[in-house]
């Protein structure tokens, strides 16, 4: 039996890891919100660490708004750099194995072909940055760690690309969308499930690995795939544009390469047209 703890639970990772633990048997769980363990609380978090006796930490707490990060930089940095520093110091102490979600945006985006684990990071925005700068704080402090990078991130929970859509194309407003990055839209489920397989399968094969659904797609694909797996693809208004004005920028290409997480840790990948029919389907 492994005693984990997800930090951050209320967010759409930990939302969805909620879903798929309570169904876990072999796994006790404690999911820890923004109110009941901040992440940049030094003493709360060995207070915490201390009262429990935990096998594992996912820490998918984070500041995740990119656009916003850019005017909140020391926010964004307290928590994604110095947050994951505070949690991983504290699994170092109790000897906890830690799972932490990073992103394809401390890459910039300048690379064709997708990004493998030892491409260089260059990131051209204050969240990819500050996420960054979380990593190389783990990797110099505690060994036993999994940071996995993941990428535009989905999941019938919360605020993103695809409620926001399936809200809009509800209030039938005409929508105009990027075709100026290229990624992978990845489901959170399937990641969520990745991360219950590698505490499942207690693997030792610290690291850093790249996990997103599979292939590649722009932001208008993304919503054009929604709307046809909504099949409101012939009433919703959908216009491409080149040219989308935003604080932050944004890497043109962030497709990431997952072989190693497959190879090393046995995860199945799976196509993002296929994960996104799923998760709409169970909407
Ligand atoms: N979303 C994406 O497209 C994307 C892409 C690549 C990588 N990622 C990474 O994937 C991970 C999970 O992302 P997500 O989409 O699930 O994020 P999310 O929905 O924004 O959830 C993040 C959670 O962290 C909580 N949080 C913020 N500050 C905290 C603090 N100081 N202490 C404790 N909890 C705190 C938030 O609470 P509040 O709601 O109260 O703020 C929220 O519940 C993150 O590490 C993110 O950087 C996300």
């Amino acid at each position: 039996m492994s005693n984990l703890l997800v930090t951050g639970s209320n967010g759409q990772l930990g939302q969805c890891l909620r879903e798929q633990l309570n169904r876990s048997a072999g796994i006790t769980c404690y999911f820890a919100t923004r109110e009941d363990l901040d992440i940049t609380n030094t003493v709360l978090i060995q207070k915490f660490f201390a009262e429990n006796n935990f096998d594992y930490c996912v820490n998918a707490a984070a500041y995740t708004n990119v656009e916003k990060a850019e005017s909140e930089e020391k926010l964004a940095f307290l928590i994604n750099a110095e947050g994951a520093r505070n949690i991983s110091k504290a699994c170092k102490e109790n000897d906890v194995v830690l799972l932490h979600i990073s992103t394809d945006y401390v890459f910039d985006g300048t690379k064709k072909t997708p990004y493998i684990e030892t491409d260089n990071t260059r990131p051209i925005n204050v969240y990819g940055a500050s996420k960054l700068k979380g990593e190389q704080h783990i990797r110099a402090l505690w060994n036993k760690h999994f940071i996995i990078r993941t990428s535009w991130l989905y999941s019938q929970y919360g605020h993103n690309f695809l409620n926001s859509m399936l809200r809009f194309a509800k209030e039938e407003k005409a929508l105009t969308i990027t075709t100026q990055q290229t990624g992978t839209p990845t489901s959170a489920n399937d990641l969520a499930s990745a991360l219950i397989t590698i505490i499942e399968t207690r693997s030792s094969r610290y690291g850093l690995y790249h996990f997103s659904n599979q292939g590649a797609g722009t932001w208008y694909d993304f919503a054009k795939a929604i709307f046809e797996a909504t099949a409101e693809i012939d009433t919703v208004r959908l216009a491409k544009t080149e040219h989308y004005a935003t604080f932050a920028k944004r890497p043109a290409y962030s497709v990431m390469d997952c072989m190693k997480l497959k190879t090393n840790l046995g995860i199945g990948l799976t196509d993002w047209k296929v994960s996104l029919k799923k998760v709409i389907n169970s909407k």
